[in-house]
């Protein structure tokens, strides 16, 4: 359970697939939160844990389905602040004794709140309703139809007659629409409104957030070995300097290098990690054995597995040097979490197998840490800077596992690993010098299976093509082009067709995702 010292609020979470967007908005907010499964809720977990306040979350069941799940009772006894969410209000009218129905009321998608007749714009409401209406984003099937008594109506919208209601004296409030997702543009002033009226002073940081991570690693592990896996991404790297500062030697890290790295990649994980930060770190270098493995393969699903396969054989025989390690640290991120449990609850088409370290755990009988699991993308960053690590280490694009083989289209070749290399060396600089490289999530070149004839100086040329691809991403599900200028390219071919030998023709792909995915295969 987490320290004391700092103002909580429980999450109690009813199963939305949003919920983490709650515990999120209220990071930003620098309020510690902690979100609990509602079966896992009871009157003891309550009196524990304190909470200042208490959101309910969303949720898929329905208020009126026998045995749907409820809030403890004794929570709206407490005396603390409760704002519920969606099935989080539901669930809380119909507790205190109004009224919910289901069917004829489903809504999903944009809708916009009035305030109701008589509402200032104070208290939940500050500096909302500035332009007399906020868009909000609803997805609910049931909607309240009887308030519980002692609230008041303060927000509708023409769906949902009690989009926004509250009872002041109580400090309850309740919104039929979710606050916490980018769709309700103000949503995270609500939440803010909120947590103010609770008390909340703001004394949750990324610092303390790193205090916290570290004391629940030394608690997970105690004096046990870990090994961690490290891909020199950032992830990897900030789960590994951070579980380092935990516990300092009981780490080692093993760096695969599948010989698919990018210019000068390797080298600088070595030297960070065995220089900068004293790490104890195997470097792997099984290229050879990658390499020989994907001789002759050109299709990417036999690539990806080919390579996914290799690399925990190669991780399980280091880990094995290592000798009784009990856990494996993984820097997965919260979005790797939700991906991998699908919307509609079945089995989701596998658009590409991802590679990551998954399966070791069970063969090799270890237990998982994972520091980031509650963390999204920048969040990780702004913990690697509170670690110190260096910015142009924090700031890199991503990288995927199975490295350059995906932007090798069609059978891979040591000569056209080492053409790809220079290629897209010449790419990152040209990024950086145009001061473009923190406005694009990733920038890579892809060497294509064709060669196409050129004329250089008097001579003719055979050789390869290539593409160069930057998007811009939020979270990398969906991603634009950059919109490069004319000169740019233009520049950025030129210095590729001068200065790497093998390519004499170079494209730009200008697909979005959907319908195309970020890397090439
Ligand atoms: P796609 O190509 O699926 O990529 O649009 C989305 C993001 O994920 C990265 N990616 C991977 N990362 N293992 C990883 O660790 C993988 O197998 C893998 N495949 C794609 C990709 O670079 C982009 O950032």
């Amino acid at each position: 359970m987490t320290q004391p010292e700092h103002q909580r609020l429980l999450i109690i979470d009813f199963g939305s697939q949003v919920t983490q967007l709650i515990a999120r908005r209220l990071r930003e907010l620098n309020v510690l939160s902690e979100i609990l499964p509602f079966n896992k809720v009871t009157d003891e977990t309550l009196r524990e844990m304190a909470p200042q306040a208490v959101i309910l979350s969303g949720g898929p069941a329905s208020v009126t389905e026998a045995g749907s799940p409820r809030a403890p009772q004794t929570l709206f006894d407490m005396g603390i602040p409760v704002l519920g969410i969606c099935y989080g209000q539901q669930t809380m009218m119909e507790q205190l004794g109004g009224k919910v129905e289901s069917g004829h009321h489903r809504e999903f998608g944009r809708a916009y709140v009035e305030p109701a007749e008589g509402h200032r714009k104070e208290g939940i409401f500050s500096g909302l309703f500035d332009g007399g209406r906020e868009e909000v984003w609803m997805s609910h099937g049931d909607r309240v139809t009887r308030l519980a008594p002692g609230f008041t109506v303060i927000g509708t919208s023409p769906n949902a007659p009690y989009a926004i209601v509250g009872d002041a004296e109580r400090q309850f409030y309740a919104v039929q629409f979710h606050p916490e997702v980018h769709h309700t543009p103000n949503g995270k002033r609500l939440l803010e409104n909120f947590v103010r009226l609770a008390g909340f002073t703001g004394d949750w940081t990324m610092g303390a957030y790193r205090e916290e991570a570290i004391r629940k690693i030394r608690e997970q592990v105690g004096d046990e070995k870990v090994i961690c896996g490290l891909s020199g991404g950032v992830d990897s790297s900030v789960a590994a300097v951070l579980i380092h500062e935990a516990i300092g030697d009981q780490l080692t890290c093993v760096f695969v290098d599948h010989g698919l790295l990018r210019k000068g990649e390797a080298e600088e994980v070595v030297a960070m990690f065995r220089d900068t930060y004293n790490i104890p770190l195997i470097h792997a270098d099984e290229s050879d054995l990658f390499l020989g493995a994907l001789e002759g393969v050109s299709d990417p699903e036999v690539k990806r597995k080919t390579i996914g396969r290799l690399f925990i054989d190669v991780f399980q025989k280091h880990a094995n040097d290592v000798g009784g390690a009990k856990f494996l640290a993984q820097g997965t991120l919260y979005p790797d979490v939700i991906e991998s449990v699908s919307f509609s609850g079945g089995p989701s088409v596998t658009i590409k197998s991802h590679h990551n370290v998954g399966g070791l755990p069970e063969k090799m009988g270890l237990k998982l840490v994972e520091p980031l699991r509650e963390l999204f993308k920048d969040e990780v960053r702004a913990l690697g800077r509170e670690l110190g690590l260096p910015e142009k280490f924090i700031g890199r694009h991503p990288f995927p596992g199975p490295g350059l083989a995906i932007r090798c289209p069609g059978e891979i070749t040591r000569e056209k690993l080492a053409i790809l290399r220079e290629a897209d060396a010449v790419y990152i600089d040209q990024i950086r010098k145009h001061g473009l490289y923190d406005e694009i999530w990733q920038a890579f070149v892809a060497i294509l299976p064709v060669r196409t004839v050129g004329v250089m100086g008097d001579g003719r040329t055979y050789d390869y093509a290539c593409a160069l691809r930057a998007v811009t991403s939020v979270d990398g599900m969906t991603a634009d082009y950059y919109p490069f200028s004319h000169a740019f390219l233009g520049e950025t071919a030129t210095r590729i067709i001068n200065e790497v030998r093998g390519i004499n023709r170079v494209t730009y792909d200008i697909t979005s995702k959907p319908p195309g995915t970020i890397e090439w295969e």
